[in-house]
C-alpha cells in the first residue's frame, strides 16, 4: 500500500517537473533568439575619461576597457548576446593604416564565424568617419558593422557614450542593418559610412551627413531606415586586404590662399604614390602650385581633384583640364575619405581612367 502511494507521490512530482520544463522551454521559445554582436574596443573618448563630472573637454581619451565599457551598460543583454575584445586602445587621431588593416582583418575573420552576427566598433571619433569609410570598402559580409563613439568621455554629466553604445549594438543586431554597409550610429542616428563626417569639435551633434542625407534613426530601441547608399561597398567591393600588410602613401595638400608647393613637393620627395589635392572651391588649383602638380603626376604619382569645402560634386574638367592634365576628381568624397579609396584602388591599377571610374562607383 505504502510502496503504491509513493509510486504516485513520485508520478505527480515527475509530472509537475515535466509540465514546469516545458514551460520554461515555451517561454523561451517564446522570446527572440538574441543575436550575437561582438564589439571590437579601439579607444577614443567613448573609452575616455576626466577629473570631473563637468570635464567635456581636456580629459584623457582610450583609457577604459571594452569589459568595463560593456559592464557599464547591463542593458546590452536586453538586445544582444555581447562580447568583447579589445583591438587597440588609442586616441583615434593616432589610427594608421597599420591599424585600418589589422581591424580589418580581424572584422573579416569573425564575420565568417556563423557564431557572429554582427560587429560594433567602438572609437574616437577624430577619424572615426575614415576608419568607417575604409571598412565600407573592404569589410566582406553582408552582416552589420557599426561604428560608435562618444562626444563626451564616461565621467561626463549626461555621457553620451553609454546610450550610442546600447544603440549600436541593437543596430548590429537588427537583420534590417544587414547589406547596408558600415553605418555609424551616434546620437540616435543612422548614418552611412560614405557620406558621414565629424562637422563641430565638441558638441554631442557633431556627426552629420548634411546635404546627402543620414539613413534613418533609432528610437525605443529600435530602428527606422528611410535610406540607403546608392555607392557600392562590402560585398560588392573589389578591393581586397586580405593579404596586405601596408597601403600605399597617399597624401594631403591642403588649398588656401597664398598656398605653395612645399608640401606637396616634400610628399613627392618622401614616395607618395598619389597625392590628394584638397582645393578651394571646386577644387581649384592655384597658378603656382599647377606646375607642381603636373610634374608630380608627369613623376608617376596619381593627382586627385578635391575640395576643402565639404560638399557637392567636384566637376571633371571643371577649374582644370583634368582630361588634359590626367588627373582624378573626387566626386563627393571629401579629401579624407578620398585619399582611402585612392589607397585602395591603387592596390589594383594607376590607370587614370579606371580609377576615375571607381571614384564614380564607391
Ligand atoms: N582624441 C579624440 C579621438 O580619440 C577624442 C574625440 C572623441 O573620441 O570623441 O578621436
Amino acid at each position: 500500500m505504502l510502496h503504491q502511494k509513493t509510486a504516485q507521490f513520485m508520478a505527480a512530482v515527475f509530472g509537475m517537473f515535466i509540465i514546469a520544463t516545458a514551460q520554461v522551454h515555451a517561454q523561451d521559445a517564446a522570446k527572440p533568439k538574441l543575436a550575437n554582436v561582438t564589439i571590437l574596443a579601439t579607444g577614443g573618448t567613448i573609452a575616455g575619461s576626466g577629473a570631473t563630472s563637468t570635464t567635456t573637454v581636456g580629459y584623457t581619451a582610450a583609457t577604459v576597457g571594452v569589459q568595463q565599457l560593456i559592464k557599464a551598460v547591463p542593458e546590452l543583454a536586453n538586445v544582444a548576446n555581447v562580447s568583447g575584445e579589445q583591438v587597440f586602445q588609442i586616441a583615434s587621431e593616432s589610427m594608421t593604416n597599420e591599424h585600418w588593416l589589422t581591424l580589418a582583418k580581424r572584422v573579416n575573420v569573425l564575420l565568417a564565424q556563423n557564431s557572429v552576427d554582427g560587429i560594433v566598433i567602438t572609437h574616437g571619433t577624430d577619424t572615426l568617419e575614415e576608419t568607417a569609410y575604409f571598412l565600407n570598402l573592404v569589410v566582406k559580409s553582408r552582416k552589420p558593422v557599426v561604428l560608435v563613439g562618444a562626444m563626451r568621455p564616461s565621467t561626463a554629466m549626461s555621457a553620451d557614450g553609454p546610450i550610442n553604445l546600447y544603440n549600436a549594438v541593437l543596430l548590429a543586431a537588427d537583420p534590417s542593418a544587414a547589406g547596408k554597409g558600415v553605418l555609424v550610429a551616434m546620437g540616435d542616428q543612422i548614418h552611412g559610412a560614405r557620406d558621414v563626417s565629424k562637422t563641430n569639435t565638441s558638441t554631442p551633434d557633431a556627426f552629420k551627413t548634411t546635404e546627402l542625407g543620414m539613413l534613418g534613426y533609432i528610437q525605443g530601441s529600435k530602428p527606422y531606415f528611410y535610406r540607403v547608399s546608392t555607392r557600392k561597398h562590402t560585398v560588392d567591393s573589389e578591393f581586397d586586404i586580405s593579404n596586405l600588410s601596408a597601403l600605399p602613401q597617399v597624401d594631403i595638400v591642403y588649398g588656401y590662399a597664398n598656398m605653395n608647393t612645399v608640401a606637396l613637393d616634400a610628399f613627392i620627395a618622401a614616395g607618395a604614390k598619389g597625392i590628394i589635392h584638397a582645393g578651394t572651391g571646386d577644387g581649384s588649383v592655384a597658378a603656382r602650385v599647377k606646375p607642381g602638380l603636373v610634374a608630380a603626376r608627369k613623376g608617376g604619382a596619381i593627382i586627385v581633384r578635391a575640395s576643402r569645402v565639404g560638399q557637392g560634386i567636384l566637376a571633371r574638367n571643371g577649374e582644370a583640364n583634368d582630361d588634359e592634365l590626367d588627373f582624378v576628381v573626387a566626386d563627393t568624397l571629401n579629401p579624407q575619405k578620398a585619399r582611402i579609396l585612392l589607397m585602395l584602388a591603387l592596390t589594383k591599377t594607376n590607370n587614370t581612367k579606371e580609377l576615375q571610374r571607381i571614384f564614380y562607383n564607391y
